[in-house]
């Protein structure tokens, strides 16, 4: 099928891994000559529950059989969302209460965008260098890569930058400034964790202005790094806050959630401030239910900080500077991104799957499912251990 995908389905990478996939379960994706893969990467974090969890697929199958798409967004009462926010609602603080579900994350962070727009009156956006929310015109605004976005201008006006961490950066947020938006955890910078209280200093500096707070937790979000929000950790409650990736259990899903207060202002001048026909679809919000319903109530939240440790008692290698991140939202440093690239294509081929991050070359991506074994990480990480040391002897 290569000469199809390649000429039918649109590329936007010079040199994809082209897999052939037939099929997939648990920690393990299976290619069309049935060898099987260890998955360290789990959808790039959106398969919390691994592949073919049967409760995830039991929901989307009941939903299936019941109702699929019946009208556009929040016309009809449609248990699947109205639980799934109700449940999202529950594991919040009570001042992120009401939810707007929508089709991926890059349209969730244009939401989210709108809603600050809307309730300061201010057009300023402030953004972080090497932050990335997605690909969409807002998104991409927001995105601190200005080689990935110089094509594509003219983008949104008025959006500034800051650095992650610096706290010399926090007096660019004036009375200007609508909000502020940053990655909970960098993810496609190289997992860069917010250090000496940074987002609490963050958060000051926004209610001091009266400037909106969104936190992007597409990717540490639903349970990947110990809390089932990134920023339980960090002593720092958004009023506007992402998610995406794993809240769909494999389905495509965004969700923007704040106050009621702020959030029904969409509702006016203009009415419909966000629309769209697919978000709050059915099927997808049974599958997220149901993930979100099964991270909540077993440990795999707890068991996570646990899996880190092993990870990172195993993974000791001279050719691993450093283990970045939290949870299960790792990354490996290697010393250059050619022993990167030949480590992620290596593994590939003796079974294991692993990734790159977007911005950080010499990254290795480790978000595995929550639900992946000390075992299967044992087996994985020996795979990568064994690789290391062919490249290192080469
Ligand atoms: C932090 C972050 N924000 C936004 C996005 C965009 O989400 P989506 O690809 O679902 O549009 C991603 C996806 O990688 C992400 O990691």
């Amino acid at each position: 099928m290569k000469p199809d995908f390649l000429n039918h389905q649109a590329q936007t990478s010079p040199h994809p891994l082209a897999m052939e996939i037939s099929h997939a379960n648990g920690s393990y994706i299976y290619d069309a000559n049935n060898k099987a893969y260890l998955d360290f990467v789990a959808g790039v974090s959106a398969c919390p529950l691994g592949h073919q969890h049967p409760k995830v697929n039991s929901a989307i199958k009941d939903q299936l059989d019941k109702y699929s798409h019946v009208m556009v967004y929040g016309e009809y009462i449609q248990k699947p969302a109205v639980e799934l926010t109700k449940l999202l609602a529950k594991h919040l603080p009570t001042s992120l209460q009401s939810t707007y579900l929508t089709n991926s994350g890059t349209e969730a962070i244009e939401g989210a965008l709108k809603l600050a727009k809307r309730a300061t009156g201010r057009s300023e956006i402030i953004a972080a260098n090497h932050a990335y929310h997605g690909n969409t015109m807002g998104a991409l605004s927001v995105m601190g890569y200005e080689d990935r976005k110089q094509a594509f201008r003219p983008l949104l006006p008025d959006v500034k930058f800051i650095e992650f961490n610096n706290e010399d950066d926090l007096s660019k947020i004036t009375t200007k400034t609508a909000c502020v938006i940053l990655e909970t955890i960098q993810g496609g910078a190289g997992f860069i964790e917010p250090k000496n209280n940074y987002l609490e200093k963050v958060r000051k500096q926004c209610d001091a202005v009266g400037a909106l707070l969104i936190l992007d937790e597409i990717q540490p979000g639903i349970g990947r790094t110990g809390k089932l929000f990134g920023f339980e950790h960090y002593n720092c409650i958004p009023d506007i806050l992402v998610t995406g990736k794993g809240l769909g259990g494999g389905m495509p899903i965004g969700a923007f959630t704040a106050s009621l207060e702020l959030m029904n202002l969409l509702q006016d001048n203009p009415k419909l401030g966000h629309i769209t026909t697919f978000g709050g679809h059915p099927v997808i919000a049974a599958s997220a239910l149901a993930t979100l319903t099964e991270i909540t109530k077993s440990n795999l939240i707890e068991q996570t900080l646990k899996k880190e440790q092993l990870f990172r008692k195993l993974l000791v290698h001279p050719l691993i500077k450093e283990i970045r991140g939290r949870g299960l939202m790792l990354a490996i440093i290697t010393p250059s991104a050619d022993i990167t690239n030949a480590l992620i294509l290596k593994c590939q081929d003796a079974g294991l799957i692993l990734f790159w991050l977007l911005f950080e070359s010499k990254a290795v991506r480790i978000t595995p499912p929550l639900t992946i074994s000390n075992a299967e990480i044992k087996e994985g990480c020996s795979k990568i251990l064994k690789i290391l040391d062919e490249i290192k002897s080469t």
